[in-house]
């Protein structure tokens, strides 16, 4: 069986000049080891057949990544008042998903990537046919384990959490912003800013709104409280996305743990790419602002929304 991120924890995120981040990024590293060892119990062992199989889905899940869909599922069961046990599972299988998804990306096909997570990626550690397969057994285990667990919900709860996520992870959501982010490479549309929006509130966004929305299921949560979620699930989508292309720009292989300056080379439509750094910045920031004003309007004030919300505009990696 691999270990857990022996690679991972020099690249956790650090607290670079903006104390309001610290305390999520606290918060993210201490939930980490909770988070790997439900990833490493619902995992198959490389004992199981097929053994190379497993060793490839479990080389790419228990790598160096960020955690940063289970840490919100986790940081959104604590808003609304939801145990850690039940939320735990969900998160997991979401990281499989977000796994999935990535191994997928950094195809010759797709983005022909090298390194992923501080490592070499799947396809050039194994071989390709067990990069789509180690894929297709991620996002099938997700979805599986959102249909059995946690085991504390009711069975109408995991129903809707696996149609949430299903609906978000496919041709009309994730996958369509994935198919229209590699369409653009060829030529940019012609209303560029609304379709780059359009590609990362799917090929991004989807994902992250189902992870402020999932621990809603599970709270049986109201319709106020579910759109407040979604609204703000967006918001960090796309905040996620705009910085993952200003980072692209601005930082390194080594501090990403993933080929930089990617982007500009494979003409992909980007923030950074259509409306230059600056701007990019200022949308950074204006999402950012749009994110806080939703966030105090949850329980507990957003609890560590917040926090996060200035994490993920500060963010170096
Ligand atoms: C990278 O996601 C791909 C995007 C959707 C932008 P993350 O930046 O969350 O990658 P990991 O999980 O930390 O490796
Ligand atoms: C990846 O977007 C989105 C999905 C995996 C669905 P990117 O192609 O920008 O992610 P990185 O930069 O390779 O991590
Ligand atoms: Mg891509
Ligand atoms: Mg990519
Ligand atoms: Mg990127």
């Amino acid at each position: 069986m691999l270990a857990c991120a022996p690679l991972g924890n020099d690249r956790q995120p650090r607290v670079r000049d903006n104390p309001l981040m610290e305390e999520f990024v606290t918060f993210l590293a201490e939930l980490r080891p909770t988070i790997d060892r439900s990833l490493d119990r619902l995992l198959p062992t490389t004992a199981q057949a097929p053994a190379r199989l497993h060793e490839a889905v479990r080389y790419s899940t228990l790598a160096g990544g960020k955690r940063i869909r289970p840490a919100l599922v986790v940081l959104t069961g604590d808003v609304l008042g939801v145990p850690r046990d039940t939320v735990l599972p969900a998160g997991a299988a979401l990281e499989m998903i977000h796994t999935y998804s990535l191994i997928h990306d950094d195809l010759p096909a797709l983005d022909n990537d090298d390194l992923r997570r501080g490592r070499k990626t799947a396809h050039r550690k194994f071989d390709e046919a067990t990069a789509i397969l180690a894929g297709d057994a991620l996002l099938t285990l997700g979805l599986t384990t959102l249909a059995a667990e946690p085991q504390t919900a009711t069975g109408e709860q995991r129903r809707r959490a696996v149609e949430m996520v299903g609906r978000a992870i496919g041709s009309l959501g994730m996958i369509g912003g994935q198919v229209d982010d590699l369409a653009a490479e060829q030529d940019w549309p012609t209303d560029a800013p609304a379709a780059l929006e359009a590609i990362h509130r799917r090929k991004t966004g989807e994902l992250l709104v189902v992870s402020l929305r999932l621990a809603g299921i599970y709270a049986d949560a109201d319709t106020t409280t579910d759109h407040r979620l979604a609204a703000l699930g967006e918001r960090i989508g796309l905040m996620f996305q705009i910085a993952d292309d200003i980072l692209d720009v601005e930082s390194t292989d080594n501090i990403l743990g993933k080929t930089a300056g990617k982007d500009a080379a494979a003409r992909k439509l980007t923030y950074p790419g259509l409306f230059g750094l600056a701007d990019s910045k200022r949308m950074l920031e204006q999402t950012h602002n749009e994110a806080l004003e939703i966030a105090h309007q949850l329980p507990s004030q957003g609890g560590l929304f917040p926090s996060l919300i200035h994490y993920l505009q500060a963010r170096d990696r």
